[in-house]
């Protein structure tokens, strides 16, 4: 009996999949054969980045720019999705945005925006998403944390607390999920090179200092969340230096962690 192999691509959205991470993790899953739907807000990058995937890797893209910080932009994305018949199987819940700088000195209007995307954003898509792979009993979800989200992070307070969020309602999902057929997991990058470092340090003169052996590159990224993604492990952490720097704060007592971030924060800012 010649039977055919089973199709066994996924549909995967991507979100801030026009850059960095997103768009490195966009590629990885194209490489595998899997189908995606990139989502970020600039149409043109999501358009040169859909045609290079469907050119290199024979996958079919869909394109669906949409502002995530806006409420309502997740539930009316699903609806465009399913009046398409397009059932997304992987949920990477990338997009996300950093600003540098003591609390203080930020506007609120910015403290909001991370707010509005790393936080709101981030659970409306799981809001619209996961249920339907309830129903179905299989799907995955990759949020995007950090390895902020470990820590108190002094000049990076707003930002961190984003992360910290990202990775608690990752844990609570995926222990709240177990058995379902639904993954749930938390990558948590260390500092990486990609656009989002480059406006940082653009403002920092002490993150242009840094040795680059504590810089990762997004495509090693994108690789190890994928791998943890399709492996169903809850937390991935890549590179052994972001692995040490997380077991040592795990480590560390909680008073001793604040004042050593603190003095890090001073000497980086
Ligand atoms: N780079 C790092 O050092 C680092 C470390 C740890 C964790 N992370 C996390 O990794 C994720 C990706 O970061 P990155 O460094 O790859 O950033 P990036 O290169 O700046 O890319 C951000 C992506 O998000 C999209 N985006 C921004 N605002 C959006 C919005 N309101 N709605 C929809 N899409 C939006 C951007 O496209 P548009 O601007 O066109 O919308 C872009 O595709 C973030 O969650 C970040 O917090 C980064």
């Amino acid at each position: 009996m010649n039977a055919k192999p089973a199709d066994r691509s996924m549909t995967v959205l991507v979100t801030g999949g026009s850059s960095g991470i997103g768009e490195a993790l966009a590629r990885c899953f194209a490489r595998h054969g899997h189908r995606l739907v990139l989502v970020a807000r600039g149409v043109d990058k999501l358009d040169a980045l859909g045609r290079a995937l469907r050119a290199e890797h024979g996958v079919r893209v869909d394109v669906m720019p949409a502002d995530l910080s806006v409420p309502g932009a997740a539930a009316a994305l699903a609806a465009a999705l399913r009046r398409k018949r397009c059932r997304i199987d992987v949920l990477v819940n990338n997009a996300g945005v950093l600003e540098q700088g003591t609390f203080a000195r930020i506007g609120a209007a910015r403290h909001q925006q991370l707010i509005d995307l790393n936080v709101s954003g981030l659970t409306a898509m799981l809001a619209a998403f996961v249920p339907p792979m309830l129903s179905r009993g299989r799907g995955h979800v990759l949020n995007v944390a950090s390895i902020a989200a470990f820590q108190p992070v002094p000049g990076l307070a707003t930002y961190a607390a984003t992360k910290a969020y990202v990775l608690s309602l990752t844990e609570s999902l995926a222990e709240e999920l177990r058995d379902s057929g639904v993954t749930v997991t938390a990558l948590c990058p260390g500092i990486t090179a990609t656009a989002m470092l480059t406006g940082a340090a653009a403002h920092n003169a002490g993150l242009r200092r840094l040795p680059g052996f504590v810089i990762g590159e997004a495509d090693a990224v994108a690789a190890e969340g994928y791998r943890a993604c399709m492996a169903g492990e809850v937390i991935a952490v890549p590179g052994a230096v972001n692995q040490a720097a997380v077991l040592a704060a795990r480590a560390t007592p909680k008073w001793l962690l604040r004042r050593i971030a603190g003095a890090v924060g001073r000497k980086l800012g």
